[in-house]
């Protein structure tokens, strides 16, 4: 072998990869007003104090307390399913709902390479192989069309994703798994409160899961959960996520189970804030309403996609910056963040991550582009009008000031 054509190819393949890659975050300095602007907070306005003061008053702040099944029955009400599971995090609901599957070595699962690392990660979990798919361009969501050509014998599961909180496109997607004889898991972790067609998100497949990290529409710090309506699914994935603890002797263990138990602090917080459930999606969609009226005459920019017939509940407000917009979103990121408004640029395609890059193939156009060319605003749900004028504002200025 040549060695050095390896190399030059090598190099040719990190400076392709490079450019799609952001540039350093960059430093935020407060705002005029000495304030700054967090790309997220949650709102803890509710009952999450009072109910965690019962958990330690009763002294239940393990998983065996009553908040858990509570927020599992409110939270699942949401979703339109009759049953949930608290896990820790969404990372774990996504890998308990693949192990609850039987997922493992030689078993492959479709999924946009356009996600969060932990959607692949939960597969990969489990033994079996991540395949990738790439975005439409219209919702950024998995590509329905071009999943039909990436199923194999092997192909057990389609996980689509919610992205930003605009629902994929469900009904091929179910039609077409129903065809083939797949499963569907819904990554729905950015998606609470979200509607395809008159239904949420959560109840389209065999399993929805949901993350409530900080950042969520619904919240408890850190924790996820499986949302179903197949019972004897929900009785595997309680039982995997509690050691596979046997049923006829303590200590005894016929299968390898998980840990991934929720605790009762956690789920206090969780119906808290499930008892907010509309007005923290509402906040969310009053969010982008104001963005939208302030940012839709300013050239160069593309705002995040409405469908007829879906409620995006805009988890995050994200836009691309188009090359007509003069500056690039690096430095239209770097100038927000000179005045105290904190940003994040779109996930890095799950094809171009280190543990998941083969052979680079320029497979996947649309998720290199939202990665160049994406960022997501401020987005909290205790956001002011005040401050997204500010925002729209210093938009409007970095473009004519050009960089
Ligand atoms: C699409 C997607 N799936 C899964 C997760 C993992 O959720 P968690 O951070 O709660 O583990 C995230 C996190 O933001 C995500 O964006």
């Amino acid at each position: 072998m040549d060695t050095s054509i390896t190399l030059a190819k090598t190099l040719e393949t990190q400076k392709e990869v490079a450019v799609l890659l952001p540039k350093k975050e960059p430093s935020l300095c407060p705002g005029p007003d000495g304030k700054i602007i967090p790309v997220c907070e949650p709102r803890l306005s509710g009952r999450e104090g009072e109910y965690l003061a019962e958990c330690l008053k009763t002294n239940w702040i393990s998983s065996g307390g009553p908040f858990v099944p509570a927020f599992e029955e409110a939270f699942s009400v949401q979703c339109g399913c009759r049953y949930g599971i608290a896990c820790t995090s969404g990372t774990t609901a996504l890998h308990l709902a693949m192990a609850t599957l039987g997922l493992g070595r030689g078993d492959e699962v479709i999924l946009p390479t356009f996600t969060m690392i932990a959607t692949a990660n939960a597969v990969a979990y489990t033994g079996a192989k991540p395949v990738l798919v790439d975005s439409e361009p219209k919702t950024w969501n998995i590509d329905i069309e071009q999943i039909e050509m990436k199923i194999t014998s092997r192909t057990k599961a389609i996980v689509p994703i919610h992205t930003y909180g605009h629902p994929a496109d469900m009904d091929p997607l179910v039609s077409l798994s129903q065809r083939k004889n797949l499963v569907v898991i819904e990554d729905a972790a950015h998606a609470h409160g979200a509607e395809y067609k008159g239904k949420r998100a959560g109840g389209f497949g065999q399993a929805a899961c949901f993350s409530f990290y900080a950042n969520k529409i619904i919240t408890t710090g850190e924790g996820g959960m499986i949302t179903t309506n197949d019972e004897a699914f929900a009785e595997k994935a309680r039982m995997l996520r509690d050691h596979a603890f046997s049923k006829e002797r303590h200590f005894w263990h016929k299968v390898a189970g998980f840990n991934y138990r929720m605790t009762n602090l956690q789920a206090a917080i969780g119906l808290a804030q499930t008892e907010q459930f509309d007005s923290l999606v509402e906040a969310r969609i009053k969010n982008a309403e104001i963005y939208e009226a302030l940012l839709k005459e300013t050239p160069g920019l593309t705002l995040p996609p409405r469908t007829p017939g879906i409620k995006n509940v805009f988890w995050m407000y994200a836009i691309l910056v188009e090359k007509e917009f003069g500056i690039s979103r690096d430095a239209l990121r770097q100038r927000l963040a000179s005045k105290g408004i904190e940003t994040r640029t779109f996930f890095i395609p799950i094809h171009l991550q280190p543990i998941y890059r083969r052979k680079y193939r320029r497979e996947f156009p649309v998720s290199e582009e939202l990665c160049e060319k994406g960022m997501y605003l401020p987005s909290a749900p205790t956001l002011t009008k005040k401050d997204i004028e500010r925002i729209a504002l210093e938009i409007r200025r970095a473009r004519t000031r050009k960089g």
